[in-house]
């Protein structure tokens, strides 16, 4: 039995541990217990076996190896859940039952609910799987990623990690489709899921938003587009820093505004954002900024001090603005995402916040996103333009799988942030050994390099010939913006064989 996670709690000692028993009865790798004894460890006085064919859990007696008690996990619901709630109900008659006397469980405190929410979330976590996917596994799904080209080709392309999703979210996934669980869903409001995303950037982020200005959303690109139909009219302007994720430009288009380019400055130091440029582009028919922190393709991340001119620009020129936030989860190297709407109260007024757990978690297929208003007026003027019945309803799976992952999931974001950076650190250097005329825009967060390939000058574009040649495909730089054709975007998400591999395909693509 190996102790894979303990924590004090309420004077007792909490442990999680592989369950030898449901190992040995070839109930599947990953089976864990949760046992509950005196802080130092001498003894457990509740066993809970939540992975078992048949979940139950036990009072054990003090200094005997026999169970005073055992009683059934609700096995079709969720027993991970009982679990939980059974420590959080009253825990002192059982601890009682146990010992046989009455036993001094420390006074709840507030810390004490931290505890049980890391409690579930270890319980509820399988190590990711990195670095060992399956080529022919991957070539048989059928999102875009995989889908799109043809079966020889390499797809390292538009933003879907090649991971398996993790743990928290395939078990709340499985108990829909096994129960036969896809009614209609309650109502969005009562599904928690605004509650679920405020917790979330409580505890990740230090804001506070309110739940109330929640709407639930099925893409974040939808956000993008009714914001634009809502906060400005045809012909007036809108602000975008490019390269940029290519819906933006699309958005902008396709609502017939007019897009006022601020582009990133590329420099020795990689990409930076050119604040005074936007202070100057900005026309008094500029209406919006559609904003991307961290940015999509270069993956760089706002400081705060830039942020905060970002909105005294903003606030001065009476700009409405979206802040794509939907990398926020995936930054590097110590960083923290900073919401926007957290710079200060004026700019939080005028922001909305779109955001999903799609990027960081791996389920854009699910279509489930968030859009938070910093103020009321900004909400009813959106949901007048498309109310909801009109931007369509949100799938049960969608909106259970994002709970499942802002609630659970950190534990494998913890194992996969870590091995994104390396693939970064490991793609910068095999690009430099092997194709040393791409400048590697090294990111600061996502899961993306934006490479610069215009010393190759490929015709008709970087991810063309590297494509043809090389059958390996990359995201074409003009998508991001008409001048930056030069450049290619590589997705970073997968083992790291896979992404030697691609590196080597677009270096036999050159002949080398
Ligand atoms: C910056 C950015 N926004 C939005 C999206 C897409 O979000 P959704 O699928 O929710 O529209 C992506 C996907 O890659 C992205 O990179």
């Amino acid at each position: 039995m190996t102790t894979l996670w303990r924590k004090t709690w309420r004077g007792l000692a909490l442990r999680i541990e592989t369950d030898e028993a449901e190992e040995s009865s070839g109930a599947g790798t990953g089976a864990r217990s949760l046992s509950v004894g005196p802080s130092d460890e001498s003894d457990t006085w509740l066993r809970f076996h939540p992975f078992s064919a048949a979940p139950y859990w036990c009072i054990s007696s003090t200094g005997s190896e026999s169970d005073v008690e055992t009683r059934p996990l609700d096995e079709r619901g969720d027993p991970v859940a009982e679990c939980i709630a059974i420590l959080e109900a009253d825990v002192s008659p059982l601890i009682e039952r146990a010992t046989g006397q009455s036993e001094n469980v420390a006074a709840r405190e507030t810390a004490d609910v931290a505890v049980l929410l890391a409690a579930e979330r270890a319980l509820r976590h399988r190590p990711a799987v990195l670095d060992e996917l399956d080529p022919v596994a991957l070539r048989n799904r059928r999102s875009e990623k995989w889908h799109t080209y043809p079966s020889d080709v390499l797809p390292v392309w538009v933003a879907e990690m090649d991971f398996p999703i993790a743990a928290p979210i395939q078990d709340e996934l499985r108990r829909f489709v096994e129960s036969g669980d896809v009614g209609y869903p309650i109502g969005l409001r009562e599904t928690g899921l605004p509650d679920v995303f405020c917790e979330r950037m409580r505890e990740g982020f230090s804001w506070s938003p309110d739940p109330a200005r929640v709407e639930i959303l099925s893409e974040v690109v939808q956000g993008m587009y009714v914001a634009l139909e809502a906060f400005s009219e045809p012909g007036q302007g809108i602000a975008v820093q490019t390269p940029i994720y290519p819906p933006f430009l699309g958005s902008i288009r396709d609502t017939g505004r007019e897009l006022i380019d601020n582009p990133m400055l590329l420099g020795d130091a990689g990409m930076t954002f050119d604040l005074d440029g936007l202070a100057s582009t900005v026309t008094p028919g500029t209406r919006m900024l559609l904003f991307c922190n961290p940015h999509n393709p270069s993956g760089r991340v706002y400081r705060r001090d830039e942020l905060e001119r970002l909105a005294e620009i903003a606030v001065e020129n009476d700009l409405v603005v979206v802040s794509d936030e939907i990398h926020g989860d995936l930054l590097f190297d110590g960083r923290t995402h900073i919401p926007l709407a957290t710079v200060g109260p004026e700019i939080a007024r005028r922001t909305i916040t779109l955001t999903s757990a799609s990027k960081a978690f791996n389920i854009p297929g699910l279509r489930t996103a968030i859009a938070h208003f910093g103020d009321p007026a900004l909400q009813r003027r959106f949901n007048t333009v498309l109310p909801r019945h009109a931007r369509g309803g949100i799938g049960l799976f969608g909106l259970y799988a994002t709970m499942a992952a802002w609630r659970w999931a950190q534990p494998w974001l913890n194992e996969v942030v870590p091995y994104l950076a390396e693939n970064r650190v490991f793609a910068e250097r095999a690009l430099a050994e092997r194709i040393p005329e791409i400048g590697f825009i090294q990111p600061e967060a996502t899961y993306l390099a934006w490479l610069d390939c215009r010393a190759l000058d490929l015709r008709p574009s970087p991810s063309a010939h590297f494509l043809q040649h090389g059958r390996v495909a990359l995201s074409e730089g003009r998508a991001f913006g008409e001048a930056w054709a030069g450049f290619a975007r590589l997705n970073l998400a997968t083992s790291r064989p896979i992404l030697a591999e691609a590196i080597d395909r677009m270096s036999k693509a050159l002949g080398r």
